[in-house]
């Protein structure tokens, strides 16, 4: 099996060691495609909409997007972690985001994207670790991905790996190393389920679609959503 990573920063710190742990039993026998942020997309958005207007390959950035984009569309399995940077993912995560904004459903979400399954781990030092998944749970649930794990951490008394009581590294790596041992389980030829909340939003933004075809046919959205049936009765998800 396949799997992308994509760290919120670069720091081998707590971050890093949960992600460590989530990952131990799958290093023997998984292809694993690891980024860090930012080195790995090290720039901002700037707002020029070309990706918006069917020209994602024109971005400025699109060495850096295009490449992730293509780890992220063959993994069968996508993990992304972050610490929380005031109650949020970090801003290296948060513009590695943005610059997939062209793939959320309202604009040309990809079709391998229904069926895959994703890891979120996050932790804080006291708050804010729930804020931080959440930010980047609503890309992926935007993106079409419907079964997302999350776990989150809070630290409580210190922030340094090597400081923190073992009992406290004991019960977080353990709760990630049962996740991975159930994610392990999983047949991942077969595609995830697609949620009622994922089908819904494909079906507003569908109507959305339709209305905005009748205006202009010759609109970016709508013809990528007409070219693959989607406006009519295919859908992008197999269960
Ligand atoms: C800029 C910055 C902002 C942070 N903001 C928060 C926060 O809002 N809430 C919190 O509980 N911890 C916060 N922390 C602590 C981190 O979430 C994290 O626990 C700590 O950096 C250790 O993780 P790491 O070793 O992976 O970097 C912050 C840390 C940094 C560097």
């Amino acid at each position: 099996m396949k799997i992308t990573v994509i760290n919120g920063c670069e720091k081998k710190g707590v971050t890093y060691r949960l992600k460590e742990a989530f990952l131990d039993s799958f290093r023997n026998d998984a292809e694993i495609t690891e980024f860090y942020l930012p080195r790995d997309c090290p720039n901002f958005c700037a707002g020029c909409t070309v990706c918006f207007r069917g020209n994602q390959h024109l971005c400025k950035d699109a060495v850096y997007v295009q490449k992730i984009e293509k780890a992220l569309l063959e993994a069968d399995l996508l993990v992304f972690t972050s610490p929380a940077y005031v109650f949020h993912t970090t801003g290296a995560m948060k513009a590695m985001l943005d610059h997939f904004g062209y793939r959320w459903m309202p604009h040309r979400p990809a079709k391998e994207m229904f069926g895959k399954r994703a890891v979120i781990i996050t932790q804080c030092l006291g708050a804010g670790a729930k804020s931080t998944a959440k930010d980047i749970h609503d890309s992926l649930s935007w993106w079409g991905v419907s079964y997302i794990k999350t776990c989150s951490f809070k630290l409580m008394s210190e922030i340094d790996w090597n400081k923190l009581p073992d009992k406290k590294k004991n019960e977080m790596t353990g709760k990630l190393k049962s996740l991975a041992s159930r994610m392990r389980t999983i047949n991942y030829t077969k595609p995830a389920h697609t949620n009622i909340k994922v089908k819904a939003k494909f079906m507003a933004v569908r109507m959305l679609q339709q209305s905005l075809g009748k205006q202009d046919p010759g609109y970016t959205d709508y013809k990528y959503w007409h070219e693959n049936g989607w406006t009519e009765n295919v859908r992008p998800w197999k269960r």
